[in-house]
């Protein structure tokens, strides 16, 4: 029977409150398959890691990873830990120390998904963003010149290899292909005048070999607009690291909030464990109480069911998140409802049976 080893790193504020649900559910799904199953080993990893020891994980953590089919994630950041050092020394660091350089990030309405937009239709919204998730924006690279002083200076380099910007582009392109779907390119090559002429090139470039594929390309302002205005124009987007920070989470907005945001973050080459997290943050305000929402986890479980190869549970798990949502008994309060996280982890198990 195959046996998937998952290192959980459930992280800080409701992390560990929607994970808890997301492994009890794919425990459930592996139970009732029958064929192959679930071993979780928990790390308990960072920012109250961090304030014990000084390191958000420890020094072997990337080794130690490296053993895993999968890293399933909850949010890093907590008020007093400065986030650039969280985020950098734990998410940011896997990312790229896995390159995991495809992020892939949903935007669909469920039907019985709240939406903000007049007269939208599940039918309007249903895209796949695919964010660089390796490089552009938040490469990392800069300097912090003539601190405190008069002429102090701050660079944040954005770094656009032609392999990074190639390799997302092509992913994209094929993965358009494959669902004969659309493909649009958000970017900004009349302000960024480096970084984003160069990305539109190598669309255009790369659009070459697939004359199958119908293209359109906006700038990310007029983009963000028709997001609001216009969803139904997207399928599949593609973008650099962040504009897809960003505008996903204007797509979480459109789709029913962030407690359903999911977002898998792929090295498509397997040579790497790939990692699975919901996209929102530890969400300070509501952490510790027990009601944030825990289906954005589920949904990340699923998209580890469907890179496993489970494409049939998958779409069961996501059947399931519509079903409760369409009976609207069972909800956190972020949708409305009144119920607590545990409360819709087992009504998804219950909906499963
Ligand atoms: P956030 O996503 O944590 O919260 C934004 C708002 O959405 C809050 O009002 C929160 O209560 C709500 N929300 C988020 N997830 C929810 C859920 N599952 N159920 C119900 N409501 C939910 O973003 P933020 O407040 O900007 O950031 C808080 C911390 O998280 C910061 O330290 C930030 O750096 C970090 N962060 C981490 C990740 C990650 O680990 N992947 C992502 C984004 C932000
Ligand atoms: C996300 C988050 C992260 C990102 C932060 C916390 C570094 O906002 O996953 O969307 O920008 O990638
Ligand atoms: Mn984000």
């Amino acid at each position: 029977m195959k046996n998937y080893k998952i290192a959980v790193i459930a992280g800080d504020g409701i992390g560990p409150e929607v994970i808890g649900e997301g492994v009890r559910v794919l425990e459930h799904v592996a139970k009732l398959d029958g064929g192959f199953k679930f071993e979780f080993t928990h790390f308990p990893w960072g920012c109250d890691y961090y304030l014990q020891t000084g390191k958000m994980m420890p020094d072997d953590a990337i080794e130690t990873l490296k053993q895993y089919d999968a890293i399933y994630l909850g949010a890093v950041g907590t008020p007093g830990v400065p986030d650039h050092i969280s985020l950098w020394d734990l998410l940011l660091k896997i990312r790229h120390e896995f390159d995991q350089y495809v992020n892939l990030r949903p935007v669909k309405l469920l039907k019985g998904a709240p939406c903000p937009l007049k007269d939208a239709t599940c039918e309007d919204i249903d895209m796949i963003v695919v964010r660089e998730n390796s490089e552009g924006e938040y490469a990392g690279a800069g300097d912090w010149l003539y601190r405190g002083q008069e002429n102090e200076i701050v660079l944040q380099t954005g770094v656009f290899s032609r392999k990074g910007t190639e390799r997302i582009i092509r992913y994209a392109f094929e993965l358009a292909r494959k669902e004969k779907k659309t493909l649009t390119s958000i970017s900004k090559g009349n302000a960024l005048n480096y970084s984003m002429v160069f990305w539109d090139s190598v669309f255009a470039e790369v659009a070459k070999e697939y004359p199958d594929v119908k293209t359109a390309s906006y700038l990310v302002d007029a983009a963000s607009m028709f997001f609001v205005k216009d969803p139904k124009r997207f399928e599949v987007v593609v973008t650099s690291n962040l504009f897809g920070d960003i505008i996903t989470d204007l797509g979480a907005a459109i789709a029913g909030g962030m407690g359903l945001a999911a977002g898998a973050n792929i090295n498509p080459e397997r040579k790497f464990p790939s990692m699975f997290e919901p996209i929102h943050g530890s969400a300070p305000d509501i952490a510790g109480k027990g009601i944030a929402n825990p289906l954005a986890s589920i949904w990340s479980a699923s998209q580890m069911l469907d890179f496993f190869g489970h494409e049939d549970w998958g779409a069961k798990l996501i059947d399931a998140i519509e079903q409760l949502m369409v009976e609207g008994k069972t909800l956190t309060c972020d949708l409305g409802g009144n119920a607590s996280t545990r409360e819709v982890g087992d009504a998804i198990i219950e909906i499963l049976k």
